[in-house]
């Protein structure tokens, strides 16, 4: 079974409960997301490795820790993934940034994919799959089984708030990953939406409300 971090750091539940609010405009939204996606990223990349390297200070030669192995990509599902990626690159400002579109179809809420443009050497990078929103799961399903097609084998997918639906699924169709949540609501409504959550991501982000 895939692992499960759900967050439980006070700063991160503290932005998230600056986005849930619906009085907190587009801007303060954007950069709460970023930073959200800034702190998930600390928690969830204790595990990189590091390796001893010799240099000299102004001082005097010394051994320093200096990260090693694979090399990182980030991919953000469109549109609202885009969000994540400015506070990701802010700590891993060499990870190459792949995108998958989709959308949900409204009233199937099956997700159709309508982009996908990932690095030439995405199967030799651990890759962050990232999407604010994890609802019924079948986009972030999607992307995943697209970026296994294309040869990635570690994967981790970061999103903000979860429902307890999405993150079963997740689960059981790929059992392999590392799933890192925010937050975990209480359940979807008849229209396929989080709640609490925080309503439409995407337009929230863009202001396309
Ligand atoms: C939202 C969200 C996820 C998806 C989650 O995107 O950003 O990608 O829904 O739902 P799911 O888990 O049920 O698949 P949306 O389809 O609204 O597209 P947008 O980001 O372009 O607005
Ligand atoms: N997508 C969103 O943006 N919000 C939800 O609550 C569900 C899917």
């Amino acid at each position: 079974m895939a692992n499960v971090f759900i967050m439980e750091h006070p700063l991160i539940k503290h932005k998230i409960g600056i986005i849930r609010d619906m009085n907190t405009g587009t801007k303060e939204f954007r950069e709460m997301i970023s930073e959200i996606a800034m702190l998930e990223t600390y928690e969830s990349t204790r595990d990189l490795k590091l390796e001893e390297v010799e240099i000299e200070t102004p001082m005097s030669p010394t051994t320093v820790e200096r990260l090693c192995g694979k090399k990182l990509a980030i991919v953000p599902i469109l549109r609202a993934g885009l969000g994540m990626v400015p506070g990701m690159q802010a700590l891993i400002p060499s990870a190459k940034v792949g995108h998958i579109g989709m959308y949900r179809d409204h009233d199937t809420l099956q997700p159709i994919e309508y982009y996908c443009k990932l690095p030439a050497d995405v199967e030799e990078r651990d890759v962050f799959v990232v999407d604010p929103m994890l609802a019924t799961g079948g986009s972030a399903c999607d992307a995943i089984a697209q970026l296994k097609k294309h040869g990635c084998k570690r994967i981790r997918f970061l999103c903000i708030i979860a429902a307890p639906e999405g993150l079963k699924k997740l689960q059981e169709e790929h059992p392999d990953i590392d799933i890192i949540v925010g937050a975990l609501d209480d359940h979807l409504n008849d229209k396929g939406y989080i709640v609490p959550g925080l309503g439409d991501a995407g337009d929230r982000i863009f202001g396309t409300m």
